[in-house]
């Protein structure tokens, strides 16, 4: 007998895995880094990742969505994509990167089955980027990553990106209006306690891009999860632009009742909630249990705990970095 779909405590279908495949990344973004020494976890094998989907599409999830820490610095990234691909149930891979690899990999990850990418960015000013994203961070290759995506035919390209106090709040019609222009949505994602930085709200957001030439009206094109979406329309040298804005208000906004998803950070650990401190370690099992049903059980076990919402205004302190559980 199939097993009953996934669910948790609240009744919420869980039908969407997040899962990250390593906790490095050439970038350090301040607000998803931890400062100070690096200290890596072993991460999920390929065979690991590949068990690991298949348990959860047999509990009903159907779209996973690969992150990091930054994916592409996995070798192996696109035998990983092929194989959760392949996983029977489930029906949509989706990557989400720092873009610095995009150029060269957009097309070779569309052939092995990614269909959605997601791309960080949160400032088009050089030195901006530099100073949220570290030294690394070259705008130029992100800007080619994007037109080599949009070339590569994904279903969607998504721009992220985290609006900072102080930071990047002027960029944000621009990045709009970049984003557009090369076929991608925009999105804007209030930023979280795992770093440094202050958060911006979403009404602020909003009045922003107005002053910043940018009209927003409803959009029915709801999209699922936490993210909602308006229709924008703005000017590029005096010709009308127009495109999605996403708002993600994960601080301010009721962000976590449309929750359907869970996470497995890089060392396999899983977590019901991004913003919450419990966690399960899936690596002895997917390393030594033979029996996927024993593995399946104690996913079904600590999403039965998940809460109604994350912790995070209760202080970041405790929180795992963001870096190894993915955004
Ligand atoms: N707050 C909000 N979003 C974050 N991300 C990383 N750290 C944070 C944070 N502290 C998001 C970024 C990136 C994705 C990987 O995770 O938008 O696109
Ligand atoms: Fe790397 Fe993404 Fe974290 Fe930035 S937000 S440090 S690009 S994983």
């Amino acid at each position: 007998m199939a097993p009953a779909p996934l669910s948790d405590a609240q009744g919420r279908a869980i039908t969407y895995l997040r899962l990250s495949l390593t906790d490095r990344c050439n970038f350090r973004c301040s607000y998803c880094a931890p400062l100070g020494p690096e200290r890596h976890e072993d991460p999920l094998s390929r065979a690991e990742v590949a068990r690991l989907v298949a348990v959860f599409a047999r509990l009903g999830v159907r779209r996973v969505r690969l992150t990091g820490g930054e994916p592409t610095l996995r070798r192996d990234l696109l035998d990983i994509v092929g194989a959760v691909a392949a996983t029977p149930g489930i029906e949509e891979v989706a990557l989400t990167t720092n873009g610095q690899a995009l150029d060269r990999l957009a097309a070779p990850l569309r052939a092995a089955g990614v269909a959605r990418v997601n791309v960080s960015l949160d400032s088009l000013d050089p030195a901006r980027l530099r100073r949220i994203a570290g030294q690394a961070a070259s705008l130029d290759r992100i800007v080619r990553g994007v037109a080599a995506a949009r070339a590569a035919g994904f279903a969607s390209v998504k721009l992220n990106a985290v609006v900072v106090r102080g930071v990047n709040e002027g960029d944000l019609g621009d990045l709009a209006r970049f984003a557009w222009r090369a076929g991608a949505v925009v999105r804007f994602i209030e930023l979280m306690p795992f770093g440094e930085g202050e958060p911006v709200p979403l009404a602020e957001v909003k009045a922003l891009l107005r002053a910043q030439g940018v009209r927003l009206e409803p959009d029915p094109s709801r999209g699922w999860g936490p993210a909602y979406h308006m229709r924008g329309h703005a000017e590029v040298g005096g010709r009308p632009v127009t495109g999605l804005v996403g708002f993600i208000g994960a601080m301010t906004e009721n962000f976590c009742e449309g929750c359907n998803r869970v996470r497995v950070a890089a060392n396999g650990s899983l977590r019901a909630c991004l913003g919450g401190r419990d966690q399960v370690d899936l690596k002895p099992l997917l390393r030594d249990e033979p029996d996927d049903a024993v593995i399946a059980a104690r996913i079904v076990a600590a999403l039965a705990q998940k809460r109604d919402r994350h912790q995070m205004q209760a202080g970041a302190g405790a929180l795992p970095p963001m870096i190894g559980t993915g955004g």
